[in-house]
């Protein structure tokens, strides 16, 4: 009897499918115990294509059971991208006089031997047994622009002076515009308001999203904070997530953090508020009906550059951590801060450290495939500090700080096999600045990916790697003079 051999860089602790292939997380929400991860998946192969709802549950947002495809493309439609809310007064008249329904909403891509070819307009589902079986509305599409390009709605139920009515939020992909919808029922819509072009326009946009959310943990400092995807234009490249914060009074979204041409700082003409600096974190999108008002987001860690080629079988694709996010003033301006959602205790076998110093390169017991590693490090003469993860000697992945520059970096170009696409390999970078003269990162790590959440959430960057599995080594390194350790924890992953 031989042992079952592990699929090669299989995630630990995120999601990827069993044999298929996927992209954007669709339809997040909490229902009764379950959290409910529907995604862009094609349930015949691992390249994007017959695109259809594939479907996860979790009790913990770490360990995932697949279930089967839960809404699947037919002769007349590919499914899109979308949402799914809790109908829980029936609006939509789709229960069945017990249960009230949970309603995807979805966007229909129709094909050639439909009456609507070349047509993305957004359609209904609905599931009376908590998400698992679902059927198609008879009357889709329920809102058509007439438009090749009109696809992801996120919607939401708003309760506000406006009102109490259902909100969508959607993309013209190629006008980079949010267009927003109202509706009582679920079925009719009607037109709120548009917002966009602005900020990052540098590829279509797509799969945004709105929700509110308190300033400085203030419940009388509402702010609405407005998230898209697009692609390309991101800041290192591909894919990538922007947001805007401001406010939405029940029909238009005002931006506070739109950049103008008039703005005269040339960085922030270029550095904008993004939900992540790194290559591998798209469609970022949230959770529904979560208790006690927590906004949690997950994003489909890969990048359309590359995303059809990364070097895994028979599944292609993990999804990103879920991050729970919160919004806090810095430097006078709102940002979002950003906290992986894991019990580290859920890990095991830590190694601690304290008052290390570093000058040149010093490994560290307590590596691993799959660990979160915190460090603080404060500057002492190097121009650049950090460490190399998944290392053996001859691969790593080298994540710095230039205090210098005020930049995070992650340099993959040796982190294992880059050479599947000639976009993959690279150096990327983030803004950071100390805080109280420091810089504290927690890193997660597993087979296949790193998670940087450095200051506390305040930047993030997320990356692809394919170490060979061997290369568990963590250093430590300095270049150009020396720094300290202040604390360092590797929690490792039995
Ligand atoms: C984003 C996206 C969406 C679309 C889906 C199709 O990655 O292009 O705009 O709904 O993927 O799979």
């Amino acid at each position: 009897v031989t042992a079952p051999t592990r699929e090669a860089f299989r995630p630990a602790m995120h999601y990827a499918s069993k044999d298929t292939w996927l992209n954007d997380p669709n339809g997040l929400i909490y229902y009764e115990g379950n959290y409910h991860l529907y995604y862009q998946n094609n349930p015949f192969g691992n390249v994007w294509g017959n695109m259809s709802w594939g479907h996860a549950t979790s009790t913990n947002l770490i360990t995932w059971t697949e279930q089967p495809v839960a809404i699947a493309c037919d002769e007349y439609e590919d499914i899109f991208s979308g949402s799914v809310v809790y109908d829980q007064h029936n609006t939509s008249g789709l229960g069945d006089g017990t249960a009230a329904p949970l309603v995807a909403i979805y966007t229909s891509a129709y094909k050639e031997n439909s009456q609507h070819a070349g047509i993305q307009a957004q359609s209904l589902a609905w599931s009376t047994d908590g998400g698992y079986t679902w059927s198609k509305y008879h009357g889709n599409p329920v809102l058509n622009r007439n438009s090749a390009n009109f696809r992801d709605p996120k919607v939401f139920r708003y309760n506000g002076p406006a009102g109490a009515y259902w909100v969508m939020v959607a993309v013209e992909a190629l006008d980079f515009t949010v267009v927003m919808y109202r509706s009582d029922d679920l079925k009719s819509w009607d037109y709120l308001s548009s917002f966009g072009p602005a900020n990052a326009t540098g590829g279509v946009w797509e799969c945004p999203d709105l929700f509110p959310l308190p300033l400085d943990g203030n419940e009388d400092l509402i702010r609405w904070v407005l998230t898209v995807n697009l692609n390309p234009g991101g800041p290192n490249g591909g894919s990538a997530g922007q947001y805007f914060v401001g406010d939405f009074d029940g029909v238009t979204f005002r931006s506070e953090t739109t950049v103008t041409e008039g703005d005269q700082d040339p960085a922030r003409l270029t550095e904008y508020h993004w939900l992540d600096w790194g290559r591998d974190y798209y469609a970022a999108v949230s959770f529904s009906n979560v208790p006690d008002g927590c906004r949690l987001m997950m994003a489909w860690k890969n990048n359309w550059q590359y995303g059809n080629d990364i070097p895994t079988s028979p599944w292609r694709s993990p999804m990103s951590l879920v991050r729970e996010v919160s919004l806090v003033t810095s430097e006078g301006t709102p940002h979002l801060t950003q906290q992986a959602v894991i019990d580290p205790t859920a890990l095991t076998r830590t190694v601690a450290y304290t008052e290390l110093d570093v000058d040149g390169i010093r490994s560290v017991a307590g590596g691993g495939a799959v660990q979160l590693i915190e460090v603080t490090f404060v500057p002492g003469s190097a121009d650049e500090f950090g460490l190399v993860i998944r290392g053996n000697g001859n691969e790593g992945t080298r994540i710095g700080i230039r205090p210098g520059d005020g930049r995070l970096l992650v340099d993959r170009t040796v982190s294992g096999n880059t050479a599947f696409h000639s976009a993959f390999s690279s150096i990327d970078t983030a803004p950071l600045r100390a805080v109280d003269g420091a810089y504290s990162m927690r890193i997660f790590v597993d087979h296949c990916s790193v998670e940087i959440f450095a200051q506390d959430g305040e930047v993030t960057l997320t990356e692809l790697i394919f170490p060979d599995p061997s290369s568990t080594g963590v250093s430590l390194y300095t270049t150009g003079g020396t720094a300290k350790v202040t604390s360092l924890r590797l929690t490792t992953l039995a």
